[in-house]
């Protein structure tokens, strides 16, 4: 689950529960500019249909109001914007409101975690979000409480402890409101515990059920059928640690078939040998559950990962969509677990449609027709080199579904890792219970690692298009009708990509790394963009990450809206100038130009040496990139490459000119 904390290290990965606010409208967004939940509507694509801000005018996006948090852990929320305010939570389960135009703090409610529960946080004290309907703002404290506030001045309306506190449970997920019932998970699957999803009243906050995801002592009666079937694939005494598959992330909801999707977490402890001695299935550990909302009793499940031995959670999000798959219309279920694959489920029945690889995966060669994985090989005593590892070739930061291009936005990562059992394990209560050596994997180099934005078509199961960061842990992304993807980025980038290439389209520096996805809605005619940048918590990735450039600076929420008009030539040249964009122009170049004007600026033909010309040309050299030279060989470059990118195209020639003087 969550993340790792690797001794030399901090390693954070994530982890813990999830968050986002949640199907406050089960309708979904009840107008185009609305954002009232985490994921914007009950399918939790992260859609905006909005598309005032576009592919063709974002180059112009500039940010309208910037509010330092006043905080250095980990940001992970995805504000809600409901009635004209913008919500969100902080580092500590902390809640702001805010007003979404200028950034002003309406009220801020500080729930008092008490500091040594972070002992408790396997990846960082943060939170994902809240959950808004009418009048009342629900949310999850880290010690495990869940607390409905006044929308209008954040008073407490009531508060109940949703776990028991002598136990390592934490809450760092959005709750999610279905109907009358404000749905909540929470996550400690490395500290012991026995993992479950609640109900309660949005009214009063009575527990209306519970379900647990794995089964209990058998000495005593079952909880339900489910988990009397459950307890046949489980061995030992596999009570006596609780067993894990907490619900610490996802959750979606689809108000047609009345189904409540969560997703299932690692075991306690993550080795298979020490949980369930002899094997076994394991039900319903690294799951996706489709529960019935009324009751909270199971309709259907799909195991992702059977017998997990790896931290290979299901708790990454979960997209509801429909897709046209083989000429047939069918409802899906869309999720990138830790485990490397892409899995399309009928979300229905939860029947396999189709499973692919999303990154390299070494651990098994694929799904067979019953959805189960071919295993390769499991680690012992000898250390395993693996694809994914326990950080997952995805984590729990968000993905999103763009219906225009029909592409999943996947932050995608690579990282090798190395599992071996930790000969010395003995269980405790204060620490991590994993039972693998992580020195194995501390010894690694930082080249191990890497991320990228993977667009990743669901329908054939294959990659659209890619963009590679030199660092894994990269933040979640929101797609728009305009064409265009958001992504923060852990050396610290806000970046706006055309949803159906990838090309870059704008870049902002926030000075720290980002985490959160970012969400867009319209207030008033103008449509904005917000994230919440701040790094912290998760990450190590073995030191060597920092050492990389994650960048760590204050948190803060920045909104972007258009600026009005072309880019000035201020602008283009702020934005040139800013560090890190060298080799952006170099990109650009070699991908537009270089085929006829010479790799490096260097023409080895007839075809002009730009190094030369730039000088010469002066401001037309920006008119001839972008107009051509009709009656010659030279290509109207307009329609490929924007004024910003020919700025940085000539800042790269003019580079390479100054070189080789
Ligand atoms: C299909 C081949 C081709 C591509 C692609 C191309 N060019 Fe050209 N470019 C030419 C040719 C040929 C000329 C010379 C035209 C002439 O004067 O006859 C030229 C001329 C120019 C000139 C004028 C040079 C001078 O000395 O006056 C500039 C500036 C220029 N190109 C920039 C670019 C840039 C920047 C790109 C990429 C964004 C690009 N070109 C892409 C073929 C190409």
């Amino acid at each position: 689950m969550q993340r790792a904390r690797i001794d030399l290290v901090v390693i954070g990965i994530l982890a813990c529960l999830a968050a986002l606010p949640g199907f406050a409208d089960e309708k979904g967004a009840r107008t185009a500019g609305d954002w009232r939940s985490v994921a914007r509507t009950p399918d939790e694509q992260r859609y905006s249909p909005l598309e005032s801000i576009n592919a063709d005018n974002v180059a112009t996006l500039q940010r309208a109001w910037t509010l330092d948090t006043g905080t250095t852990r980990g940001l992970e929320a995805t504000p809600v914007v409901v009635d004209g305010v913008m919500y969100t939570t902080l580092s500590w389960s902390v809640v702001l409101a805010v007003d979404p135009k200028t950034g002003t703090v309406l009220w801020r409610y500080d729930p008092e975690v008490p500091r040594e529960t972070g002992r408790k946080a396997c990846c960082d004290v943060v939170n994902r979000g809240v959950a808004v309907k009418d009048g009342r703002v629900y949310f999850g404290t880290l010690d495990g409480r869940l607390i409905a506030l006044d929308a209008t001045d954040g008073h407490r309306i009531w508060e109940v402890l949703t776990v028991d506190p002598s136990l390592n449970y934490t809450i760092t997920g959005a709750p999610r409101i279905v109907g009358d019932k404000v749905v909540i998970g929470n996550g400690g699957a490395e500290f012991n515990v026995r993992g479950y999803v609640s109900a309660y009243d949005t009214k009063d906050g009575s527990l209306v059920w519970r379900t647990f995801t794995v089964p209990g002592d058998p000495a005593k009666p079952f909880e339900s059928k489910a988990l009397e079937e459950a307890a046949r694939t489980w061995k030992g005494e596999w009570w006596k640690l609780g067993g894990g598959g907490t619900v610490w992330d996802s959750m979606a909801y689809d108000p047609d078939l009345d189904l409540l999707y969560v997703g299932t977490g690692n075991g306690t402890p993550w080795v298979q040998k020490h949980r369930s001695p002899g094997g076994g299935d394991n039900l319903y550990l690294s799951s996706i559950l489709a529960l019935d909302p009324d009751d909270g009793h199971l309709v259907w499940h799909y195991q992702t990962t059977p017998g997990e031995t790896w931290d290979f959670t299901a708790t990454q999000h979960i997209i509801l969509a429909d897709l046209r798959i083989r000429g047939r219309k069918r409802k899906v279920l869309m999720q990138a677990p830790k485990n490397g694959f892409f899995y399309v489920l009928d979300r229905t029945n939860g029947k396999l449609i189709s499973a692919e690889p999303y990154v390299e995966v070494t651990w098994a060669t694929g799904i067979d027709e019953q959805g189960r994985p071919i295993e390769t090989k499991r680690f012992g005593e000898h250390v395993l080199f693996t694809k994914p590892t326990f950080f997952g070739g995805h984590n729990w930061q968000p993905m999103s579904f763009n219906p225009k291009t029909g592409l999943v936005y996947i932050p995608a990562q690579e990282i090798l890792g190395a599992y071996r059992d930790d000969p010395g394990f003995e269980v405790t209560d204060v620490d991590f219970n994993v039972g693998t050596d992580f020195s194995v994997f501390a010894a690694f180099p930082p080249e191990a690692a890497s991320g990228h934005l993977l667009a990743w078509d669901p329908v054939k199961q294959k990659e659209a298009w890619r963009v590679p960061y030199g660092m894994p842990w990269n933040g979640g992304t929101l797609t728009t009708g305009g064409n265009l993807v958001f992504q923060g980025t852990a050396d610290g980038r806000f970046v706006a990509y055309r949803a159906d290439d990838g090309r870059t389209l704008f870049v902002d520096h926030t000075e720290t790394g980002v985490i959160a996805a970012p969400m867009t809605f319209e207030l008033d005619g103008v449509q904005y963009v917000s994230i919440l940048a701040g790094w912290g918590g998760a990450f190590g990735l073995g030191g060597g990450t920092a050492a990389r450039g994650a960048a760590a600076g204050p948190g803060r929420l920045i909104t972007y809206a258009l600026a009005s008009g072309a880019p000035t030539p201020e602008q283009i040249e702020a934005f040139i100038t800013r560090p890190g964009e060298k080799a952006d122009g170099e990109r650009l170049y070699h991908q537009w130009c270089s085929r006829c004007h010479g790799a490096g600026g260097v023409s080895a033909s007839l075809v002009p040496d730009l190094r030369k010309a730039v000088a010469r040309l002066g401001d037309s050299f920006d008119l001839i990139v972008r107009l051509g030279l009709p009656g010659t060989a030279m290509p109207k470059m307009g329609d490929s490459v924007d004024e910003r990118e020919i700025a940085l195209i000539r800042r790269y020639l003019e580079a390479r000119a100054a070189e080789t003087d």
